[in-house]
């Protein structure tokens, strides 16, 4: 219990001025055609990680949109992220039967900032990488504590 607590405060640690980056960068992102957004993310992501590509379909159609949809609602609702903690637990016990181990969060993160960044060209700085790394961070901590146990 006392450790349920702990990821659920987990989830509330972005500052209000992170969140707005977060958001404000992600509406420049959505501007483009979520295929090409997913096609670089998992290009990059399968490039520097190639022992990954087998965990997924051999087909990759299907999975273009989920992963950007996904972002969509959790970005939209970052700042109540509570709301979100039985589909963001859901989530992360679906990843624990596709194999996914806490190592390969990390991987993934790096792959998404490397897309964020490619993408929002001059409004990528420092402070925005920062909140998106705190973003990630949150995200992914919390995907990982819930499976851990
Ligand atoms: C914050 C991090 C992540 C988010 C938001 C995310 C999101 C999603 C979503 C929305 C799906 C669609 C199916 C479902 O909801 O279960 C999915 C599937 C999947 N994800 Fe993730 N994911 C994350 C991290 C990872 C990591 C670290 C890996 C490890 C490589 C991974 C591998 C997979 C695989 C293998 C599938 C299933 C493909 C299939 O069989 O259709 N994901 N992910």
């Amino acid at each position: 219990m006392v450790y349920l607590v702990g990821v659920l405060n987990q989830m509330n640690m972005l500052t209000a001025k992170e969140i707005a980056l977060v958001k404000k960068s992600w509406l420049t992102i959505r501007k483009t055609d979520p295929l090409i957004i997913s096609n670089e993310f998992y290009g990059k992501l399968f490039y520097d990680n190639p022992e990954l590509r087998k965990m997924f379909p051999q087909s990759m159609e299907g999975q273009y949109g989920k992963l950007i949809d996904m972002l969509n609602t959790i970005i939209e609702r970052l700042e109540k992220l509570d709301d979100l903690k039985g589909d963001i637990f859901q989530m992360a016990n679906r990843h624990v039967n596709y194999g996914v181990m806490p190592e390969h969060y990390n991987m993934v993160g790096k792959a998404l900032l490397w897309t964020l960044q490619k993408n929002l060209g001059n409004e990528w700085n420092a402070e925005l990488r920062t909140a998106w790394v705190n973003c990630y961070a949150v995200l992914s901590g919390t995907m990982i504590a819930v499976t851990a146990r």
